[in-house]
């Protein structure tokens, strides 16, 4: 029986994202977040980001009236899993968190239901260890912003069958977006490229080889990158690119993935990046009129 019904736990940029692209394509979904200002804040995004999708032609009015009547709010998880064939859990970073969310899930969801998390880094074979279908957990990593990325990393936990492997690749392709299927380890794959170029990137400007326009603009113009390492950094937030590197330090006990000092500085001061308003940028006039910050010039 194809996946129809889908739980999204998490209302924020990824959840709502996640959600805005299974109803875009036909699934019934319900949002689930513990807070109800949360959830009105994703439908708006989701409706705003579709409006966006209809003036460029991608979707027609009717199709976005329709698939916004396929978008459920919730925040009663146990309830609101109980019909569903998927959960895609993309809360809070934070493995007790997301371990006590996936004993929930587990509890209440349909023997059936396979449970997905969009975690950046946690260890998915951690996650299904503390359910009693440990076969049926996988990783669907999207990325951000999700109605325009195409890849989905989707990532085999120790225990995962291949069945539900496959099933999780239809739904991807169902959802237009290009599957890789990638194995449980510290960062996967695209992080563990990523995150040792941003690190890198931060290291650059630390030790004074280069400001912050010129090392992004040597990765945009020279390696086609759609957006530098810094500003990259600040678009993903800059405590989430710590404490991915974190993982990949812990996990691997290598020197190479260290977060550079700066970074480190940068999250205790509060300087996240574009969702604190200031990074290796200044967002204090807006997303699109960014400047260096002061600090880098
Ligand atoms: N919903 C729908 N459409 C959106 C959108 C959204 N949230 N955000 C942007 N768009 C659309 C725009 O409407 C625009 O459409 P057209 O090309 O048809 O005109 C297109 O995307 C480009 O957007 P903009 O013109 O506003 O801006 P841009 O050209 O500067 O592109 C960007 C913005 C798509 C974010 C681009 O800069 C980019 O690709 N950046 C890199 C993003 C990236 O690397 N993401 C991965 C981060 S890592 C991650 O997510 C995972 C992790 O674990 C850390």
């Amino acid at each position: 029986m194809p996946i129809q019904r889908i739980a999204v736990i998490g209302a924020g940029t990824m959840g709502n994202g996640i959600a805005h692209v299974c109803i875009q394509y036909g699934l019934d979904v319900v949002l689930i977040d513990v807070a109800s200002a949360a959830l009105e804040k994703a439908k708006q995004v989701i409706e705003k980001n579709m409006e966006r999708q209809v003036k460029k032609g991608i979707l027609s009015t009717e199709q976005m009236t329709a698939a916004l009547k396929r978008l459920q709010l919730s925040t009663q998880l146990s309830d609101s899993v109980k019909d569903c064939d998927l959960v895609i859990e993309a809360a809070t970073e934070k493995q007790a968190v997301k371990e006590s969310i996936f004993r929930e899930i587990d509890a209440s969801a349909p023997q059936h239901c396979i449970l997905a998390t969009n975690t950046s880094s946690i260890s998915i074979t951690a996650l299904a260890a503390v359910t009693n279908r440990p076969d049926k957990v996988i990783g669907m990593h999207f990325m951000n912003p999700v109605p325009v990325m195409k890849l989905v990393e989707v990532i085999n936990a120790y225990q995962t069958h291949a069945g539900v492997t496959d099933q999780i690749l239809d739904l991807t392709r169902r959802l237009e977006k290009v599957p890789c299927v990638v194995n449980d380890y510290p960062g996967f794959i695209a992080n563990r490229i990523l995150m040792p170029m941003i690190n890198e990137a931060i290291y650059s400007l630390y030790e004074g080889v280069a400001g912050v326009e010129s090392i992004d603009n040597i990765m945009k113009l020279g390696m086609a990158h759609p957006m530098g390492p810094l500003h990259l950094a600040d678009f993903i937030g800059l405590d989430v690119c710590l404490s991915i590197l974190e993982v990949l330090h812990n996990g691997f006990g290598q020197p190479k993935y260290a977060p550079c000092p700066l970074l480190v500085n940068m999250v205790k001061a509060g300087k996240l990046g574009i969702k604190s308003g200031e990074g290796f940028y200044d967002y204090s006039e807006g997303t699109q009129e960014k400047k260096v910050s002061a600090r880098f010039l």
